[in-house]
């Protein structure tokens, strides 16, 4: 399983780690919308339907194969049964507000996924519905998505070890840009 804010680049990796482990993409996001799991639709976007989608997931998961499940909603979404490895993938507050930029999101979004990123809440939301000895961190700032899969492939093939709760970006960020990013 891949998981990790928005702009972390869990999609990007999603699909190099399946090419090189032949399985197959499962996009939650995707699943929750082909499949009209969706709960309401807000002003904010849409609001999924978290058993629905649960259950549709669970059905996937049971059949025969290999699969990697990307999408920032994994950990509420998914039962620790049949999951080998969850990474939470994580990128510095500045170079995720790049991307989101990019992306042309408004502020207030940047600023909701850049302080979530900061707070690291995908990776507490992560162990706390997995465990500690499931979850895998990758921080993807500076890094070429090939390396990033590199590193998650020999994680999943236990060539390296799992770690997580080694990014703490409150560490480096300036009062100056909590208040920033805080301001929502
Ligand atoms: N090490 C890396 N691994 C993966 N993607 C990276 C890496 N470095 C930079 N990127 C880039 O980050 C950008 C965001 O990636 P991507 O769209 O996969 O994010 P995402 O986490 O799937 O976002 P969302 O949850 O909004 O779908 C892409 O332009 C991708 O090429
Ligand atoms: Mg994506």
């Amino acid at each position: 399983m891949i998981t990790g804010n928005p702009g972390t680049g869990k999609h990007t990796s999603a699909r190099l780690v399946a090419g090189r482990l032949k399985a197959e993409v499962v996009d939650i996001n995707k699943l929750a919308i082909d499949n009209e799991a969706i709960a309401a639709k807000t002003a904010k976007g849409l609001e999924v339907d978290l058993k629905k989608l649960g259950r549709l997931l669970a059905g996937i998961l049971k059949k025969k194969g290999k699969f990697v499940v990307v999408g920032h909603l994994a950990p509420y979404v998914l039962k620790t049964a049949g999951i080998d490895v969850v990474v939470v993938l994580r990128r510095s507050p500045a170079r995720l507000e790049e991307t989101l930029k990019e992306r042309g999101y408004a502020r207030e979004k940047i600023n909701e996924n850049v302080s979530a990123e900061i707070l690291g809440i995908s990776l507490y939301d992560s162990v706390k519905a997995f465990g500690k000895r499931k979850v895998a961190e990758f921080d993807t700032t500076g890094k070429e998505p090939e390396q990033t899969a590199d590193d998650i492939v020999a994680t999943v093939q236990k060539k390296k070890p799992k770690r997580a709760g080694t990014v703490d970006w409150l560490a480096v960020v300036s009062e100056e840009e909590v208040q920033r990013f805080f301001a929502y």
